[in-house]
């Protein structure tokens, strides 16, 4: 499939797909979107352990596209933001882990986009925020939700708030970002990452990110009864990788998963 917008590569176990609009620091419009959403219903990641995400030229996204605002009705923001957030929910429930390499600026749905990754690799010299405050809006593609789950209330409002954005370290003490590579290795890094990740059960990858989702949204309580259960799951005879890792340990060898 041929993108204008987007550009997806893979090596071996690893699919890296690239939002590649650099003059517009790679803005999220309707025409990125629309790919997007064929890029996810095509399945690219069914050949793939796992997905990282990253930006052509210096931004990773800067956000949606102001320009195209310019045009909107109540109606059509309302759209835009329900369509962000349906292909950012997609991607947070793939069932492989899914990385964003932050190259640079990952700002309002830029960073909204990579919140819904699981992973989170940023070059040291570069800025995130949500700083819609600046334009008279707030976060559209579930950003304020997103960012308050995973780092606190009021880190999130920190954040949100003062709008000027922060800088990678300060994203990174803040539980932002989960770690900080000199500029120019954030892909590679990014992909070493993955090769570890792909070297894990892959039945076990994508049960943590079950858990982990559903049970944000769950008592304690009830996400640990699910838990429990997911645990006893892996114990039933068909549960080919748990029989593979653990003959393999008792057999002291790597497991295979294939
Ligand atoms: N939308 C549209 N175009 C954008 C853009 C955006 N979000 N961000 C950058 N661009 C464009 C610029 O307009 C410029 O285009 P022209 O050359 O045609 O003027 C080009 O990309 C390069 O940008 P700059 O010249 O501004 O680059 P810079 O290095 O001086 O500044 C920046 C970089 C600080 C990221 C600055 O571009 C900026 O502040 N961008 C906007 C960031 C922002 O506010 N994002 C939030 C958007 S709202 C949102 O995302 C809402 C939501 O949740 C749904």
């Amino acid at each position: 499939m041929k993108f204008n917008y987007l550009k997806f590569e893979k090596k071996e176990r690893i699919g890296i797909l690239t939002f590649t609009r650099p003059d517009a620091l790679n803005a999220l419009n309707e025409n990125v979107f629309k790919e997007l959403s064929d890029f996810l219903d095509a399945d690219f990641t069914q050949s793939i352990r796992v997905l990282v995400l990253t930006g052509a030229g210096k931004a990773f996204v800067a956000g949606a596209d102001i320009k195209a605002f310019q045009t909107y009705s109540s109606q059509n923001a309302y759209e835009f933001a329900e369509l962000g957030k349906l292909l950012f929910d997609r991607i947070a429930n793939l069932d492989i882990p899914v990385i964003a390499a932050i190259n640079g600026f990952a700002l309002g749905g830029g960073l909204e986009l990579a919140l819904a990754c699981d992973i989170r690799i940023a070059s040291e010299r570069t800025k995130l925020g949500l700083p819609e405050v600046n334009l008279g809006l707030i976060p559209g593609f579930n950003g304020t939700q997103r960012l308050s789950r995973q780092i606190g209330a009021g880190n999130a409002m920190y954040i949100m708030m003062q709008g000027e954005g922060i800088s990678a370290l300060e994203a990174y003490q803040l539980g932002v970002v989960q770690k900080l590579v000199p500029p120019g290795e954030v892909l590679s890094s990014a992909i070493q990452l993955a090769e570890k990740i792909a070297s894990k059960s892959p039945r076990s990858l994508s049960l943590i990110k079950e858990m982990v989702g559903k049970g944000m949204e769950m008592s304690l309580k009830d996400a640990g009864e699910m838990e429990s259960r997911a645990f006893g799951n892996l114990f039933k005879e068909d549960q080919k990788e748990r029989i593979e890792g653990v003959t393999a340990f008792l057999e002291k060898r790597q497991p295979n998963w294939e």
